[in-house]
């Protein structure tokens, strides 16, 4: 898709489509209204007959416009003038870019960023509709033989502004949208390959050819590697496993060697199974996505890289499957972890804390400024907080407030959950220095607490996506969140 902003109105433009908002009860904006009075009062007078009122999620495409340069009308439901929220304003978007895709149009025009949205700016409307657009654009059907792939005919927005001194904010709307959008896309397509393709090698590959692709120096640790750092908690996992693991390095420079990179940590198991703890069948083919920190990272890097943030960005995805085999770890199996720490494997589903606890202490070699990581980590989670916010757990607060800001400037929410040294005594072992579980209560917590063990010499937040990084049922595949959240925070901080 090809995005752009330009000053013009629409009695001066030709277009396939014209993207309208329009409020409670049948109120147009101004664009509209002078566009209905061109055109003879065409508008009010369908929207009347329909009784379609403006409700947000309200829509009419007028599929014919007699005579004109514009030759399709969409008009949006925008809800009552001056009550605009960020997420109804989302829903409209959603409801647009569904009829605008399969309205036949190639060029558009919108104007959907005319009305208020409380507390959002125009940069802030313009990059949400790219995301949303490239978003309902997606598809997945690479492995589809008889997917009815029509070629997508829609290949042109245009944002139409009303003077020249909104040009650069709109411009860097569609950069920032389109950087986000295609680090989603490049995450998604990840997730969303099963895991007898999307393996740890493979996993690796891909993150290689994207570093050549977008100048980020990319290095692979394989087992040998790992073994040599004395990763024993994340080479515990691997063992049960006929697919070697790997250790994802991505490092971009986008600033003087002397800046402390933000080094950012994405669980990437590739299938869990959950082990000799194995998990229940019923919707087990889901555990394709315990990658999906992994592919956001590698989709955050490439967006990174594509805004070329003056910053110094370090990725780190450790990939693994976590299979039951006779190699495998077995309950009260003690590992020791690269910091030294051993650990007590009491459950071995769950794994994501044992790769990541190794990853967080070779992340301590780049004297970061930051520690972000990202992981599907806890069934708990999704239990605690649904499937709206991820949560989030933090060590700094400077840290957890500048992650909190990202996510609700980028609508990739968070919820900040309690670090409290009360719930570390949960991870008490008899034998080891720590267990991996911490029993039914606040397992997600227990989670982090566990992983803040080994993160206590920088800045370090944990983002659980567990119930945010994919969708289940028959809307099923990834989202690409935590990508805008991390995006986001990043360029927040090359400010
Ligand atoms: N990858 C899972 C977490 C998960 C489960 C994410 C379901 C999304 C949906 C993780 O490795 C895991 O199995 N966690 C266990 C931890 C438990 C054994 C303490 C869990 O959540 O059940
Ligand atoms: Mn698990
Ligand atoms: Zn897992």
């Amino acid at each position: 898709m090809d995005y752009s902003a330009k000053c013009d109105s629409l009695d001066t433009v030709t277009a396939n489509c014209a993207i309208l908002g329009f409020h409670q009860k049948r109120k147009l904006t101004s664009a509209g209204s002078a566009l209905d009075d061109h055109l003879g009062g065409l508008i009010s007078k369908l929207l009347k007959r329909d009784d379609i009122e403006g409700k947000v999620g309200d829509i009419l495409l007028i599929n014919h416009v007699p005579d004109g340069d514009i030759e399709r009308i969409l008009l949006v439901g925008l809800g009552k003038k001056g009550e605009l929220g960020p997420a109804a304003y989302r829903k409209a978007l959603t409801t647009a870019a569904k009829l605008l895709k399969d309205s036949g149009a190639k060029l558009a025009v919108s104007l959907l960023h005319e009305p208020e949205v409380e507390g959002r700016d125009l940069g802030w409307k313009v990059r949400q509709a790219v995301e949303i657009l490239e978003g309902s654009l997606y598809k997945f059907t690479r492995l589809k033989n008889d997917a009815d792939d029509k070629p997508q005919r829609l290949s042109k927005l245009q944002f139409l502004l009303d003077s020249e001194d909104q040009l650069a904010e709109a411009k860097l709307g569609i950069r920032q949208g389109q950087a986000i959008a295609n680090g989603m896309n490049i995450a998604k397509d990840l997730a969303n390959l099963p895991g007898n393709l999307c393996t740890p090698t493979y996993l690796a590959e891909q993150a290689e050819q994207m570093g050549k692709s977008r100048k980020i120096k990319v290095r692979i640790l394989d087992e040998s590697d790992l073994e040599e750092l004395n990763m024993g908690a994340f080479l515990s996992v691997s063992k049960g496993s006929e697919q070697p693991a790997k250790l994802i390095v991505m490092e971009y420079s986008g600033a003087s060697s002397k800046a402390k990179p933000f080094v950012l940590i994405g669980k990437g198991l590739t299938f869990d199974a959950g082990g000799i703890s194995l998990k229940p069948a019923a919707n087990m083919d889901e555990m394709k996505y315990d990658m999906c920190g992994g592919a956001s990272v590698i989709g955050t890097l490439s967006a990174v890289a594509e805004l070329e943030l003056p910053l110094n960005v370090v990725g780190l995805v450790p990939a693994s499957e976590n299979l039951p085999d006779g190699r495998a770890n077995k309950p009260g199996d003690i590992v020791k972890s690269m910091s030294g720490l051993s650990i007590e494997i009491l459950n071995t589903d769950a794994e994501g804390r044992l790769l990541l606890c190794d990853t967080l202490t070779y992340a301590k070699k780049y004297e970061p400024a930051a520690v972000v990581d990202v992981a599907t980590l806890t069934g708990a989670c999704i239990v605690a907080l649904g499937r709206h916010p991820s949560g989030l757990w933090s060590n700094n607060e400077d840290l957890a407030a500048a992650v909190l800001k990202a996510g609700e400037a980028s609508w990739d929410r968070v919820w900040r959950m309690p670090l409290w040294e009360e719930y570390q005594e949960l991870l008490k072992s008899n034998f080891a220095d720590v267990a991996n579980i911490g029993g039914p209560d606040g397992g997600s917590i227990t989670a982090a607490c566990f992983l803040s063990r080994f993160a206590k010499e920088f800045p370090w937040a944990h983002v659980d996506i567990a119930g945010t990084a994919w969708k289940s049922g028959s809307e099923k595949g990834a989202t690409g969140r935590p990508v805008p959240l991390l995006v986001q925070y990043l360029v927040d901080q090359a400010k």
